[in-house]
């Protein structure tokens, strides 16, 4: 299984446009090598299948700077064959709008996130017109089955997280979950990946994902809980401080951890920080952009 990490900012970027907090104008100074596009994931079993998980409003850029996800020569075809989403937030679907020339791709995401997606933000409604995009509802029960993805190499199983929705859809009653993440099977190789890219909390179930897993990619939007007003507030468990994920990942010590997702309050994506320099030598990492993985 091949994982390539697109994309590893919050929603803006780093750094975002209308931003020169110190992280935002350390990026701006440093180039355009060190910034950061918003979270995005490939994954792939095979050279001509690829999924990416959650649609960024960088994709395509993401997309173009892949050279396994580019077109075979002298054609015009995408082994891109679909989206699994996480949930309905604009920075994880905006771009499902910009990938609208392509074959049909399977699309996966939570019933609250498909009822969204025709509703407050409606996208599945805007899209329908340019191809044919197949919905696929997921991660509705905890006895739900896994898809099996690829002719079946690529065992893909939702894991409900949470019931944080979009703030454009507030208004709306569907019962959740609204978030999951995917734990990434592939059957040929026996590696195995956890996705978590949103965590308002730790369900006992992702510990239960981690079993045996190699690497774990998940929520690394804020270090502490005072950023932005209040991570947790804001849909987020901090890295750092009693009950962040640091302290979760000490029940995880023999599976690689890389955060995304980083906000650019984050001293995370800063390498110079104190903070990221006391990471070398644990097994959590800070990606950047375009990161591959081989499990
Ligand atoms: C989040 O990650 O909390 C959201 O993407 C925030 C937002 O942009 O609305
Ligand atoms: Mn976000
Ligand atoms: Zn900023």
């Amino acid at each position: 299984m091949r994982l390539r990490i697109l994309g590893t900012a919050a929603g803006g970027g780093l750094p975002q446009w209308n931003c020169a907090c110190p992280g935002c104008a350390r990026a701006r100074a440093a180039g355009p090598r060190a910034w950061r596009t918003q979270e995005c994931l490939a994954v792939s079993v095979s050279p001509d299948a690829w999924y990416l998980v959650n649609a960024s409003p960088d994709d395509r850029a993401q997309i173009l700077a892949a050279p396994g996800l580019a077109p075979p020569d002298g054609t015009r075809h995408t082994p891109l064959r679909g989206v699994l989403l996480t949930d309905g937030e604009l920075d994880h679907t905006a771009g499902l709008l910009a990938l609208r020339e392509g074959a049909a791709l399977d699309l996966y995401a939570p019933p609250a996130v498909l009822d969204a997606l025709d509703g407050p933000f409606p996208l599945r409604t805007l899209l329908a017109p340019y191809g044919s995009a197949r919905w696929h509802a997921v991660g509705s029960g905890p006895g739900e089955d896994a898809l099996l993805l690829d002719g079946g190499r690529l065992r893909v199983t939702p894991v409900p997280v949470s019931d944080k929705r979009p703030r454009y859809a507030s208004g709306t009653v569907a019962p959740g979950p609204w978030v999951v993440a995917y734990r990434f099977d592939d059957t040929a190789t026996g590696g195995a990946a956890v996705y978590a890219p949103s965590l308002a909390r730790w369900p006992d179930t992702l510990d239960a994902a981690l079993a045996g897993a190699d690497c774990l990619i998940l929520d690394g939007t804020f270090w502490s809980e005072d950023e932005m007003g209040g991570a947790r507030a804001m849909g987020h468990l901090p890295v750092d401080g009693p009950g962040g994920t640091l302290v979760r990942l000490r029940d995880h010590q023999d599976v690689r951890c890389l955060y995304t997702h980083l906000n650019n309050t984050n001293p995370l994506a800063d390498p110079a920080s104190p903070e990221r320099t006391a990471l070398v030598g644990t097994p959590v990492e800070v990606p950047s952009d375009g990161m591959e993985i081989e499990l």
